[in-house]
């Protein structure tokens, strides 16, 4: 699913961009350049990062 309609960057990309390592959106446009100049994407691209972040942290046990 593309994220970024300007950019035509996808979801696959900006997942596997935080798999990298990429945790911020300020590098996030460096790498894949989203988001742009509209940035109607960014809102949604950061959540997609968080949300990979997230799912890598170990989770504490209850
Ligand atoms: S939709 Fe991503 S910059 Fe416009």
């Amino acid at each position: 699913m593309y994220v970024c309609i300007c950019q035509a960057v996808t979801d696959r990309q900006i997942i596997a961009a935080a798999e990298r390592g990429t945790e911020r959106l300020a590098d996030l446009r460096k790498e894949l350049g989203v988001p742009g100049d509209c940035g109607r994407c960014g809102h949604c691209a950061h959540a997609l990062l968080r949300q990979v972040i997230e799912s890598r942290r170990p989770q504490a046990v209850t």
